[in-house]
């Protein structure tokens, strides 16, 4: 047999296309590397394991990560596997449980698989929250004024839809504790109030909110709590059933190296049969399929499902506990660096407890044209506005925010 016959029966034999495998990053450093010289290691991280380019200086992690050549290549490969019909099933899913996949994330998340759902973003699973409740006119919604567009939108067409009340609390920018926060949406529950939704961390600003304080205080009351968790994964360490929340929407394609169109679903158990699915096919009512119920949503990309687990593991490969540490690490560095800037206000208190990777600016001056110039020429990837979120990750480089500020000072002065 020839040598390429060969390598292709053998691909066959393991499921894959030999022809069409993409090309596998190197193995992770050496973990003492990251004791030793901590800078070395993530510098490598950067360099082995994603396609960043050197130019780039990326800074909107907050907004969609990047996908590490691991994940790149789960998503190559699926797709050119199920090209090949190496399977002898549909490559799709939509219409499958995917029990081995939500019981691998259903153990990484902290709770049942069978109160977790695969979606394709937070936005679908706030959506599919917001619709499926029963709610009677009259009833009154609690958010925030710091809710995503996502978690916003679902809740007002709810309320112009069956006449709900919609009440939107402000946050105090920046806060002075979480006990504050806590206490603050804690005290705006009245007794109309049927639902609570708000962000686990917050999307313009970043902020950690005290979720679980909020969650079991709002139940007690018999509020419906509805986490947006679209930051939440891979940013900060949790378990959602800790949370005490009723509902949970994520999207793992933000901290958790997820490809775009990954999202989660969690239902508390006590709820399964509650919640209306929205997207219907077969095996809408049955209820014994739980949360996979809400998962015949029809024909789709088994392809992104497959690298949302890569991400998963790969995460877990560079562990949890270092990634989170090395994103506040940098976070905090960020952070110092606009305290000392005279042109911004931080709306990111400086209590380590209420922020994780993101840090949020205020430009005092209007006139930003020339820094936005900078920002462009020099394919620094960011917000570009009098408000700025800046995201960092494990592949941000300590030069990045160096450069993000230089040309700040360049602009302004
Ligand atoms: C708090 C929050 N919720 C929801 C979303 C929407 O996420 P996605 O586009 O992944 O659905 C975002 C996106 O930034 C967000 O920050």
């Amino acid at each position: 047999m020839e040598r390429r016959q060969f390598l292709e029966a053998a691909g066959a034999l393991l499921g894959v296309s030999a022809a069409w495998r993409a090309e596998s990053p190197p193995p992770l450093p050496d973990p003492k590397l990251r004791q030793r010289d901590p800078e070395q290691y993530w510098k490598r991280i950067r360099e082995e394991q994603f396609l960043l380019p050197n130019w780039r200086a990326f800074l909107n992690n907050g907004s969609l990560g990047v996908a590490p050549k691991l994940v790149v290549k789960a998503v190559a490969d699926y797709l050119a596997s199920s090209a090949a019909l190496e399977m002898d099933y549909y490559p799709r899913w939509g219409y499958e449980t995917l029990d081995e996949f939500r019981q691998e994330l259903a153990a990484f998340f902290g709770c049942r698989k069978d109160e977790l759902a695969i979606t394709h973003n937070a936005t679908e699973a706030m959506s599919m929250i917001a619709a499926g409740l029963d709610l009677k006119p009259g009833d009154e919604i609690v958010i925030t004024d710091q809710e995503h567009p996502s978690g916003r939108g679902c809740w007002q067409m709810k309320a112009a839809r069956h006449g709900l009340t919609l009440r939107e609390i402000p946050i105090p920018l920046p806060p002075e504790s979480p006990e504050q926060l806590a206490e603050l949406l804690i005290r705006s529950l009245g007794p109309k109030t049927r639902v609570l939704s708000f962000s686990g961390i917050t999307s313009p600003t970043g902020l950690v909110m005290p979720v679980r304080e909020i969650c079991t205080a709002a139940r007690a009351k018999g509020v419906i709590t509805v986490v947006d968790g679209a930051h939440m994964h891979g940013q900060i360490d949790f378990r959602i059933s800790d949370l005490n929340c009723d509902y949970l929407a994520g999207s793992p394609h933000k901290w958790m190296f997820a490809p775009a169109g990954s999202g989660l679903l969690y239902i508390r158990e006590e709820n399964l049969e509650k919640l209306w699915p929205t997207i219907i096919s077969g095996g809408w009512n049955e209820t014994k399929l739980k949360a996979a119920r809400f998962m015949n949503v029809g024909t789709n990309n088994r392809a992104i499902v497959e690298g949302m687990m890569a991400g998963l593991r790969f995460y877990q490969q560079l562990g949890p506990e270092a990634v989170r540490d090395r994103m506040h690490q940098l976070a905090r560095y960020l952070r110092s660096r606009a305290a000392e800037c005279p042109h911004v206000e931080l709306l990111t208190p400086e209590d380590d407890r209420m922020y994780a990777a993101l840090v949020t600016i205020r430009f005092k001056q209007d006139d930003l044209k020339k820094f936005h110039e900078l920002l462009q020429a020099k394919r620094v990837w960011c917000f570009q506005s009098k408000q700025v979120r800046l995201a960092v990750h494990v592949h941000t480089r300590p030069q990045d925010i160096d450069l993000y500020f230089d040309l700040l000072r360049e602009a302004l002065g």
